[in-house]
């Protein structure tokens, strides 16, 4: 995988790298991306479960589809993308993870401070009451879980229609406007506010590169395309980094 050399330059003499990461760091870790083919539960698309309106009239649908994705982030691992992103962080000054991931691959393979804007699969809590809960409680045939209050048992994550962690967007809007070099991997680039992070970094001065098999939206905002996975890609910027160190 042969890296721009205007990438490496900047990323070389980086004091702050930001990187934004999506569904596609996960996919070859076997955990489908939400808009690819295995994104759909049951029929459904993602954004019509994870959302308020879709939760209300039917919790069952919508708890056994994340029990179903939790048990499925159960037995899988993070792939070499997110092993490349821990080593990455190691190589500058100031590095910023943000992902819209909430499978928590990045914090198993060893990533410190991630930014999770969308929230915890592996997080569950009361929609009533919001004490912690157990969304894996009980069998699929004792659905929907309730919480002792008697409130039905949600995942921890940020749905459609929610506010995102004030703070959280906050410091991942801070990275994008003050890092040199921003990194989009594995994103379509359509869910805000996350998408405007390329767009913010590139306004800002930074050098914005994008990893993605296929072009997304983000192309306006890019000075550099690595186009394939995540889990060849990374590791290639990687090596060639650690070379060009190396031999400066
Ligand atoms: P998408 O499914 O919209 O986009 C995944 C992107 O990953 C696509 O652009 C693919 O081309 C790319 N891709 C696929 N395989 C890849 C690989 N091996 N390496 C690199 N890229 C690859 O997922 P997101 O952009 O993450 O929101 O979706 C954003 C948000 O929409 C999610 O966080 C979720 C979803 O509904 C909430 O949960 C609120």
């Amino acid at each position: 995988m042969l890296i721009p050399d205007a990438l490496l330059h900047r990323l070389a003499a980086a004091r702050a790298v930001a990187v934004l990461t999506g569904a596609g760091v996960s996919a070859e870790s076997g955990v489908p991306t939400s808009r690819g083919a295995g994104g759909f539960y049951e029929g459904h698309r993602p954004e019509d479960l994870a959302s308020p309106e879709g939760f209300r009239p039917d919790p069952v649908l919508v708890q056994r589809w994340y029990r179903h994705r939790r048990r499925l982030v159960r037995e899988v691992a993070p792939n070499p993308a997110h092993h490349a992103l821990v080593r990455l962080a190691a190589l500058v000054p100031r590095f910023t993870l943000v992902t819209q991931n909430v499978d928590g691959l990045h914090e198993r393979a060893g990533s410190p401070h991630v930014l999770r804007l969308h929230g915890a699969l592996m997080e569950s809590r009361c929609a009533t009451c919001a004490r912690s809960a157990d969304l894996d409680a009980g069998p699929d045939d004792a659905l929907p879980v309730r919480c002792t209050c008697g409130g039905l048992v949600r995942p921890g994550v940020v749905w459609f229609g929610e506010a995102l962690l004030v703070d959280v967007l906050e410091a991942a809007e801070q990275a994008a406007t003050t890092c040199d070099v921003f990194l989009s991997v594995g994103t379509s680039g359509l869910v805000y506010p996350a998408a405007a992070l390329p767009g913010m970094a590139r306004a800002a001065g930074a050098f914005v590169a994008e990893v993605n098999p296929e072009p997304s939206v983000l192309a306006p905002h890019l000075d550099a395309v690595l186009a394939g996975p995540a889990g060849v890609v990374l590791p290639a910027l990687v090596a060639a980094l650690e070379t060009h160190r190396a031999h400066a």
